[in-house]
């Protein structure tokens, strides 16, 4: 039997009780900036176990641990200057950074591994739930193993509901799109596992060396090293197909695949006519992407063409999670 998933509005009374829940050992969605999270005390092995569980997630596939302050880092992981330096500049925000993982840590957040993944969230929500639960929070994005990352706390109760108790609405998701994964362990030779908001430009300003970012090839017979770099993940059902501008290569619109521009096409309508943001800025790209991607699913087009973004930075981001969205 399915036990039922309730939805908490973010007042002082849910977040106690919710984080009383945490502290317990029960799971909790949570809204953070980038998307919602599957939430549970990272230094209980067997809460951490019910993530991957109610995710159907392969034990192999890492968490990201979630903190509250820079103070609680050096309890859960091994912090150079470069990542100090990292964290000074971006965090709280959407930047997640390898490190050696300290033994506190369950090997079950880190698969096994000899690092851990962490990170400080800008979301007051969250915030507000990390500082009163006390203990750092280990989280994926709170969907079904290889789809489409939640925006929005209706997105998890879709995916998730009947799975897990607790949702906290914190209202739509601000950037849409994963963290960025940096490894900086190496403090002279950093990578860039995942691309996100901040961008691979900003790290090395702030860092003063070239990050390297490794090939899709490479990081995906190593699984363990980055498997977030997966080729088929955040994968909606219908099939896509990317293109480099929609304007010039579209001769006629066929009613059954749905047509994604960028932004709002002049002299283009139609039910199957859609748009990430009205002007186009890459931001608004970004933030309504994955709920996009799943209200087409919904609707059951045949296939859904879609825009890459122009340019790099957060266009990389972008591009990125359309690319493994459209790997079959
Ligand atoms: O924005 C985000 O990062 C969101 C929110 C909830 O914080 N979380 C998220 O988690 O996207 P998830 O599990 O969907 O993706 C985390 C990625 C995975 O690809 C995982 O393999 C990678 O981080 N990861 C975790 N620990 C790692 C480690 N020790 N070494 C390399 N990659 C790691
Ligand atoms: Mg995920």
């Amino acid at each position: 039997m399915p036990s039922p998933t309730r939805t908490y509005r973010g007042t002082p009374r849910n977040l106690a009780r919710l984080a009383r829940r945490l502290r317990a050992g029960e799971l909790v969605a949570v809204p953070t900036e980038t998307v919602y999270g599957l939430a549970a005390n990272a230094l209980d092995a067997t809460a951490c176990r019910r993530i991957y569980q109610a995710k159907g997630r392969p034990s192999r596939d890492p968490l990201i641990v979630h903190i509250h302050s820079i103070k609680q880092l050096a309890s859960i992981a091994v912090p150079n200057e470069a990542a100090l330096r990292l964290a000074r500049r971006f965090w709280p925000g959407p930047l997640t950074l390898i490190l050696p993982k300290r033994t506190t840590v369950p090997d079950v957040v880190s698969a096994g591994l000899p690092s851990v993944a962490v990170r400080m969230p800008s979301h007051p929500l969250f915030r507000r739930l990390l500082r009163l639960t006390g203990v750092p929070l280990a989280a994926p994005s709170a969907n079904p193993f290889g789809y489409v990352s939640p925006t929005s706390a209706a997105h998890v109760r879709a995916g998730l509901g009947g799975r897990i108790p607790s949702i906290l609405d914190g209202g739509p998701s601000r950037i849409g799109l994963e963290s960025t994964i940096i490894d900086i362990r190496r403090p002279r030779a950093p990578r860039l596992l995942r691309p996100g908001a901040i961008t691979l430009a900003a790290l090395e300003l702030a860092l003063g060396v070239k990050v390297r970012v490794p090939r899709k090839k490479a990081a995906a017979t190593s699984a363990q090293l980055a498997p977030g770099q997966l080729a088929r993940h955040y994968s909606p059902h219908t099939p896509i197909t990317l293109h480099a501008s929609l304007a010039r290569s579209v001769p006629h619109l066929a009613p059954r695949e749905a047509w994604v521009f960028l932004a709002r096409p002049r002299g283009r309508t139609g039910r199957n006519v859609f748009w990430l943001d009205a002007t186009g800025r890459l931001d608004g790209v970004a933030r309504q992407l994955f709920h996009m991607l799943r209200q087409l699913d919904a609707h059951r087009f045949e296939r859904i063409h879609i825009e890459l973004a122009p340019g790099s930075g957060l266009a990389d981001a972008i591009n990125d999670r359309l690319r493994r969205a459209a790997a079959r």
